[in-house]
């Protein structure tokens, strides 16, 4: 197989650093199960972590968290997955861990580990450290768990004591929403459909936006939440990755840097968002929740105008809205198109036309939705809105679980679906002004989409299009 440029050779180890842990638990045990399915792992999985576990044990817990997301799991993938599992069981501030890690990857014969920290982010840098310790940063790839950073400082930071062990092409930043199908479609529709790009701009697009909603509050991470909020865990990455894939040109050629390449362009245009334009919200009852101060300050929804100073979408807002505890479990993306410059058939006196919207449903039941005009029955020339809709898994079929697919690209060596540093850096200087002067939080109950004064945001004319699942 060719590989292009900044690919990297398949990796024949996999090692999992906090491998006890919820997101395990949750995301990685069930996608490696699809993955053994697949016939896309073929490698031992080391699991790494400082629980008193034995080697049956660490296999009982990751059956039992397959077994939870897939109940009729089929016990000819679940056996091989199990015999590939190993824990090594040990504290990462002990070097014999580190010894013990390198002797089990030679007792494999591994050359070319992917190393993935699923472990408290405060704990990346002495986890690439030590494995440079025993020099195992010269055989292998990490793959760095999310949050990268708590703000442009210490993303700066991080990324500088990552880059003096492993160079950047080796490291693999995870943002599970460019693993998504539905996401990674917003590049395929844009580029493939020849209709789009003569509209897709100022001149044709009245405003863009990006709704990423959840009806969980925050379900037990309280402790994490609280010392993160809305900013920092979702609209930062999540979310700016979404704007960036709708707003960027087209990337110069099918290799992954191209692609970054893009995105990074993109968000440099983007300007820093103004506190004046920016809303924070915490619903009622999140200062209840088990870890959360009871005088916190910290949101739960954020909502922002944001800019992009280009040639493409100079004076188009761009309104994004992120939260939990909401109204609706969805994240979507609508771009409106400007009213007709002229309407010719209202003289009968009828409700002016709503607006042209391309709506793409990027979470639940995702596909994507063109609002369009057509004549209402009867006498006069009014118009009513009909809806041309796909849904993706009833068209396409069934597609493959984000974590599913990075953890694969990882073992690949395929960074495509990853965040280069530039673009991580861009969203940061996007959310400082944010982070720096938050200004008010407002409450708004469960259940609702978020405080009115999120309204306060939108341009004259301009109304917040709620998604509904
Ligand atoms: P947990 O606290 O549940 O798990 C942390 C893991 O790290 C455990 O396996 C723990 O081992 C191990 N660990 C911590 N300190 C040490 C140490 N000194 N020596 C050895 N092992 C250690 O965290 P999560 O799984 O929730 O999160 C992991 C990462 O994934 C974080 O970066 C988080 O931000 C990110 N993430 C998590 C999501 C989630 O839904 N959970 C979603 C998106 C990202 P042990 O328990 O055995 O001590
Ligand atoms: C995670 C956030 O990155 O994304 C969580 O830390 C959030 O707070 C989750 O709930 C949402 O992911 P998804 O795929 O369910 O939209």
């Amino acid at each position: 197989m060719m590989l292009l440029d900044s690919e990297q050779p398949r990796a024949d180890a996999l090692v999992l650093f906090g491998a006890t842990g919820d997101l395990a638990k949750r995301k990685l045990f069930p996608a490696l199960y699809h993955l053994e399915r697949t016939g896309a792992l073929d490698v031992p999985v080391i699991g790494v972590a400082r629980s008193d576990w034995t080697d049956d044990a660490f296999c009982q817990n990751a059956h039992d968290a397959i077994i939870a997301s897939e109940p009729h799991a089929d016990a000819a993938v679940m056996d091989p997955l199990m015999e590939r599992l190993d824990l090594i069981q040990g504290d990462y501030a002990e070097q014999s861990t580190w010894e013990e890690l390198r002797a089990t990857l030679d007792r494999h014969g591994s050359k070319n580990a992917v190393y993935y920290m699923a472990i408290p982010p405060s704990m990346f840098p002495e986890v690439a450290r030590r494995l440079a310790s025993v020099d195992l940063n010269h055989r292998g790839r990490i793959v760095v768990e999310k949050p990268f950073g708590r703000d442009l400082p210490s993303a700066q930071e991080l990324n500088a004591t990552l880059a003096s062990v492993f160079p950047e092409e080796r490291i693999f930043r995870i943002d599970h929403y460019l693993g998504k199908e539905s996401v990674e479609d917003l590049l395929v529709f844009r580029f493939s459909n020849t209709l789009l790009e003569p509209i897709w701009n100022r001149r044709y697009v009245r405003s863009v936006q990006v709704t990423m909603s959840e009806t969980i509050g925050v379900e037990g991470r309280g402790s994490f939440y609280d010392g993160v909020g809305a900013i920092r865990d979702v609209l930062q990455n999540h979310l700016l990755q979404v704007v960036a894939l709708l707003a960027m040109e087209p990337p110069a050629g099918s290799d992954a840097q191209f692609l970054q390449d893009e995105k990074t362009k993109v968000m440099a245009a983007m300007t820093a968002i103004d506190p004046a334009h920016l809303v924070r919200g915490q619903y009622v009852g999140y200062r209840d929740e088990p870890g959360v101060e009871t005088d916190s300050s910290v949101e739960t929804f954020a909502a922002a105008r944001l800019e992009i100073d280009s040639w493409r979408w100079a004076g188009v807002p761009w309104y994004v809205r992120v939260g939990k505890a909401l109204t609706e479990p969805a994240t979507e993306a609508v771009v409106e198109f400007h009213s007709p410059p002229r309407l010719l058939f209202d003289e009968a006196g009828g409700p002016a036309p709503d607006r042209n919207l391309v709506r793409f449903r990027l979470g639940n039941s995702d596909g994507v939705t063109f609002a369009l005009q057509a004549k209402t029955p009867g006498p006069h020339l009014d118009s009513q809105e009909v809806d041309i809709s796909v849904d993706f898994a009833a068209a396409l079929g069934e597609r493959s679980e984000a974590y599913e697919r990075l953890l694969g690209d990882a073992i690949a060596g395929s960074p495509r679906r990853f965040a280069r540093q530039d673009v991580v850096e861009q969203t940061w200087r996007v959310v400082q002004p944010a982070l720096d002067e938050p200004g008010p939080v407002h409450p708004y109950f469960r259940g609702s989409w978020g405080p009115s004064e999120a309204d306060r945001l939108l341009a004259d004319g301009d109304h917040w299009y709620d998604p509904s699942s």
